[in-house]
């Protein structure tokens, strides 16, 4: 029987609204951490991804007691050797994250600038967990541009325009976000169907 809710391990609301419209067709209503009512925000210590969403997943769970999930997320970028990867929300004070990795990227020459959004997704109910990840490929800019978005999008570069310059609906289809919430919908699906 395929389970009914499923509690998120956020309360961001466009990581919400993703998670419900590509788990919609399979009848499950996603809850927020808070309409769940769970007010659990563990120390993010782990040294991978993985590590962190599954910390966020394990204290949410351990609260409410339904299937739940909780995302990892961060940019990767080749010429800093991965970084800053788990680190990416802490890289630099607010609003200063885009303008400090161009600073850090200035002397990088074009064919040398490839990065990636990676997201890891944990899943956990009362059989055990389950890890999910995608990828999203593309290279930093020189200069940020576009309005859409959050965080690195405006230097991020998907071909030739920043992801702050794609639609929501054009973001999610590439996002590593999206990438990773398909895996959980073909899981859930296996493990879950009809
Ligand atoms: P978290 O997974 O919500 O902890 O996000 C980690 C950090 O990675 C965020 O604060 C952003 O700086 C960055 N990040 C994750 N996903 C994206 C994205 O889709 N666009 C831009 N930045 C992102």
């Amino acid at each position: 029987m395929m389970i009914k809710q499923l509690v998120m391990a956020t309360n961001n609301a466009n990581k919400l609204r993703e998670a419900r419209e590509i788990l919609a067709p399979l009848g499950i209503e996603v809850l927020s951490q808070r309409e769940a009512g769970a007010n659990c925000d563990p120390e993010e210590n782990g040294a991978t991804f993985a590590e962190n969403a599954l910390i966020k997943a394990k204290a949410v769970y351990e609260a409410v007691t339904l299937p739940t999930i909780a995302d990892d997320s961060g940019l990767c970028v080749d010429a800093m050797d991965g970084r800053p990867g788990v680190h990416s929300a802490r890289y630099a004070p607010e609003g200063q994250h885009c303008a400090k990795l161009l600073e850090e990227m200035q002397d990088v020459p074009e064919d040398k600038r490839g990065a990636a959004f990676r997201c890891t997704i944990a899943y956990i109910d009362e059989n055990g967990h389950h890890i999910m990840s995608g990828d999203c490929k593309g290279a930093i800019g020189y200069e940020q541009r576009g309005t859409n978005g959050f965080g690195y999008d405006p230097v991020f570069m998907v071909g030739d325009r920043t992801m702050a310059e794609l639609t929501a609906e054009e973001k999610n289809k590439i996002s590593h976000r999206g990438a990773a919430l398909r895996e959980l919908y073909h899981f859930l699906k296996e493990r879950y169907g009809e």
